[in-house]
């Protein structure tokens, strides 16, 4: 494709987008479980119109633009004070979940290489639940990952298991608030403790659930604490894009004083253009985000956020029981937050995504992991809350539509491509792999995933990444 020699229309041009989106999963039915975090339609005006009017500043320099120093701070400050911070609480603004997380490891590993030069390969302890975000941010900045089992039967972190898995090297522990997975709270305040008691950074990864744990607790929820009131917890990210309704493009990451914040913060003065400081991984970047983001939380306010808290509360505590009590599906773990999964032996969780989703809904499949069997997984917002029975209904028929079935993928396919040894795989057999999954240069739908999601559940987890790179590798391409 070329750029077209002159300029269309405006007409044309915003048809065309609209085609686009004829595809895309139909987010304002209500019937999406996931990806979009819908406040409904007088807010998203509102954050349209404060982010167009930030549209083009550009939060390269705080000196050019200090209306966006401004809005950072005081967005800063507020998801501090959420999160029991006090005034020594500092942080930034980033473009979301893995930016913060992305910060809060170089913070660390930065802190340990002014800290403890004699770790020439620092380690960090995930619980096989963190999010895949800090193996990206592990990858990125060269830090190895020590992964460790979490409880089989509630998903959570087993504090036990991190300390013993503590070595010299270590410059980092973690836990979930919740996890995505399962949306299961780790046990904060233990691995607080061992972080103490060992002189080790902890980050607690609020990303998802950090902006509405506090209100699921002030609606009665038991969720462990989580926060900066816990002694040890050093950082903290929080999104605002997801759980706060803020337009895409919006988190923080929070640290419990500037001397630890300091790693974060890149500068550079080798070089003959301008003197460059970057806080986050951005460097030029639209005030957009930012507005949009402090225009929701002052148009929300405290009473909004707990309104939409009760409803998503109880749309997800009767989506789980109604769950529950469909023959053969069981709930994975105890949730803590409006987010769970959960699994069967007797229906194909694969399948019976497909069928949900050919139905109108989005429901998300998860592969096997650790602990973890394959599963479906639901993150409800107040958009689903209208749609919980109706949801139910359709999900008890298609459960005992395709009980006993399976993807129609063969068995010995499954079992040759389970004993691979990615390692000894070319690039060759990586695309015969892909075309025997059925997949081929363009996106599958989510209505047609089970064959793949059955042979991918079969692969080893390395495996698996390396069909993806291949795939993305594929798929990105005019
Ligand atoms: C617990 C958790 N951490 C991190 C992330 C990454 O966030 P993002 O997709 O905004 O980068 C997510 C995303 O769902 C999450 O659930």
């Amino acid at each position: 494709m070329k750029l077209p020699k002159q300029g269309l229309p405006k007409e044309t041009i915003l048809e065309q987008l609209q085609t686009f989106q004829k595809q895309d999963l139909d987010w304002r039915s209500g019937r999406v479980f996931g990806f979009v975090y819908d406040p409904g339609e007088s807010v998203r005006d509102l954050a349209k119109e404060a982010y167009g009017r930030f549209l083009t500043e550009n939060g390269l320099d705080f000196t050019a633009f200090p209306s966006l120093l401004r809005l950072e701070r005081e967005i800063v400050a507020m998801a501090a004070n959420h999160l029991g911070g006090d005034s020594n609480v500092v942080g930034n603004f980033t473009s979301g979940g893995t930016e913060s997380i992305i910060l809060a490891v170089k913070a660390a590993r930065d802190r340990a290489r002014a800290q403890r030069p004699d770790i020439l390969k620092p380690q960090m302890i995930l619980p096989e639940t963190a999010h895949a975000a800090f193996h990206k941010a592990a990858h990125y900045l060269d830090v190895q990952v020590v992964p460790v089992p979490v409880d089989p039967a509630t998903f959570r972190a087993v504090p036990s298991v991190i300390r013993e898995a503590i070595t010299d090297r270590t410059i980092l522990l973690m836990g979930s608030a919740p996890s995505y997975a399962h949306g299961v709270v780790d046990p904060i305040p233990e691995i607080g403790r061992i972080a103490l008691e060992k002189g080790l950074p902890f980050h607690v990864d609020a990303c998802v659930g950090g902006f509405m744990l506090p209100y699921f607790r002030r609606l009665g929820g038991k969720a462990p604490d989580f926060d900066f009131s816990v002694p040890g917890v050093t950082s903290i990210s929080m999104d605002l894009h997801k759980y706060a309704y803020t337009p895409k493009g919006a988190s923080v990451v929070l640290y419990r004083d500037p001397d630890y914040r300091r790693h974060q913060i890149f500068a550079s003065a080798k070089w003959s253009g301008y003197a460059v400081v970057n806080a986050a991984v951005q460097s030029s970047k639209s005030g957009g985000p930012m507005a949009a983001a402090w225009a929701v939380l002052h148009y929300l306010g405290d009473d909004g956020y707990l309104e939409i808290a009760r409803r998503q509360w109880e749309a997800a505590r009767d989506l789980a029981a109604g769950i529950e009590a469909i023959p053969g599906l069981r709930l994975l773990g105890r949730p803590d937050f409006c987010m769970f999964s959960f699994t069967s032996d007797e229906v194909n969780v694969f399948l019976l995504a497909d069928r949900m989703n050919a139905r109108g809904w989005y429901i998300q499949p998860q592969l096997a992991f650790g602990a973890s069997p394959a599963n479906v997984h639901l993150s409800v917002s107040t958009a689903n809350a209208e749609w919980v029975q109706a949801f139910l209904a359709d999900l008890t028929q298609v459960a005992d539509e395709i009980r006993g079935q399976r993807p129609d993928v063969p068995e010995d396919l499954l079992a040759a491509a389970s004993g691979l040894d990615p390692a000894a795989l070319s690039d060759h057999d990586v695309d015969g792999l892909l075309a025997l999954a059925g997949i081929s240069g363009e996106a599958p739908s989510p209505q047609a995933m089970a064959g793949i999601n059955q042979i991918m559940n079969a692969l080893d987890p390395a495996l698996r990444e390396r069909l993806l790179v291949a795939f993305a590798n594929r798929i990105f391409r005019g």
